[in-house]
């Protein structure tokens, strides 16, 4: 492979190499949009990341027409419904009958390493180990980004600048305080998650409620499992044994389901906080913000990439309008459109926490948790609002 250099002067420069910044930067190349991708860590880090892995359809068809899905189609799996378990209750909802539509389990940390592949392959300008410090002229013509590479400091002149470098970057940070609004909710739990290679426990996802707090049964493929627990705020993982962990988890399954589980040496331990953010508005003169560098659901219901996924969708055709066509409506509206669907699943992913956490175990919160899971099992409308929300439907 040719030694990459690194451009003075790019259409749009991505800040960030996660999912957002990956497949905004495979959209734009393949409408002919020059672009450069600056990534702070390094190749392996960025693929060797564990996250959810649950795509809405419409994540798929995005993948698929971006040229990003051809593994994803061999190795993923069709998800046609998923569980909720209330202590020995278990509700099955049926995504197919629901709403016509089903679920594809397949690892982010797959998809991550699919897009960067696709990269390699047409010698994109990516650039790991390459920090943003800053970004400047945010509201002139040509804003421009300053990063470290190979030791050096150096500055790229965009015609825009995409933030999508995540809840720690710097891209929301450099729009001035009274330019942005912030809102955002604290749950006082974290999830603790093991991964491991074993059976999962059960051929479709279980989420559930048990008094001791949630649990969720998950996996990335026939042989791998990904479990999680809620835990305290103020747990850290060296806390929890793997033997602590298969204990609690087994307590707060219905006992059909754990006295199915297949225990093994964890492959990967975390924990990760619960937590909902929204920064508004999305642009900032010419910069623009995509995926979690502008906003962070609870990974209740997996929304945190089909989100970022739709934010990049609506951003690099708006990028697209404007800079092949001249058209400047698509990204007038990108932040007002990007966030009305945003807080639609800031919403799914507020509600579906609070149906199956503990959190505070407040004894009120858990009998209008027992309502409401009366009310789901009662109600064939209320399980296809929840099915529809969850395929991403609405
Ligand atoms: N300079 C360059 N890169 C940076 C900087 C910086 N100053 N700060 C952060 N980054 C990089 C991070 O290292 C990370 O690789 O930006 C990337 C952001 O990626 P993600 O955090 O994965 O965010 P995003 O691409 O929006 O993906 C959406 O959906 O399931 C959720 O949180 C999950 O990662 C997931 C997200
Ligand atoms: C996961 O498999 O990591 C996962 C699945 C579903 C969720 C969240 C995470 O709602």
């Amino acid at each position: 492979m040719s030694e990459l250099t690194l451009p003075d002067r790019v259409q749009v420069g991505i800040v960030g190499a996660g999912p957002a910044g990956l497949l905004l930067g495979l959209l734009l190349a393949e409408a002919g949009i020059s672009c450069v991708m600056l990534e702070r860590q390094s190749r392996a880090h960025v693929e060797g990341r564990i996250r959810a892995g649950v795509l809405e359809p419409g994540s798929v068809d995005l993948l698929a027409r971006a040229g990003v899905a051809a593994r994803l189609a061999r190795e993923s799996l069709r998800h046609a419904g998923a569980e909720i378990a209330f202590g020995e209750r278990r509700l099955r909802l049926d995504f197919e009958q629901l709403t016509g539509q089903h679920v594809t389990v397949y690892g982010q940390t797959e998809l991550t390493r699919d897009l960067i592949a696709a990269h390699l392959a047409r010698e994109s300008a990516l650039f790991f180990e390459a920090p943003v410090e800053a970004l400047h002229d945010l509201d002139a013509a040509h804003p421009q980004i300053e990063c470290l590479w190979q030791g050096e400091q150096r500055r790229v002149v965009c015609d825009f600048i995409a933030g999508c470098d995540g809840y720690h970057g710097v891209a929301r940070a450099s729009i001035p305080a009274q330019a942005r609004r912030e809102f955002s909710t604290r749950y006082p739990a974290g999830w603790l998650g093991l991964l491991c290679d074993t059976p999962p426990v059960a051929n479709e996802l279980i989420y559930a409620r048990h008094a001791r707090g949630f649990a969720l049964c998950s996996m990335r493929s026939p042989t791998r499992s990904r479990y999680y627990i809620e835990v305290a705020e103020d747990e850290a993982v060296s806390d929890w044994p793997e033997s602590r962990f298969w204990e609690e988890l087994a307590r707060r399954l219905p006992a059909e389901v754990a006295n199915a589980l297949v225990t093994g040496p964890a492959l990967e331990m975390s924990i990760a906080p619960l937590r909902s953010v929204v920064s508004e508005p999305l642009r900032h003169g010419r910069l623009l913000l995509a995926g979690d560098a502008a906003h962070i659901v609870p990974p209740t219901g997996a929304k945190g990439l089909n989100l970022a996924l739709r934010d990049v969708a609506r951003l690099a055709s708006a990028l697209q309008a404007f800079l092949r066509a001249d058209h400047e409506a698509p990204l007038r509206d990108y932040s007002a459109a990007a966030l009305a669907e945003v807080w639609q699943a800031v919403r799914f992913s507020w509600w579906f926490t609070h149906l199956t956490h503990r959190l505070a175990g407040d004894e009120f919160a858990a009998r209008l948790q027992e309502a409401e899971f009366a009310q789901l099992c009662a109600s064939r409308a209320a399980q296809q609002a929840l099915a529809e929300q969850y395929v991403g439907l609405r």
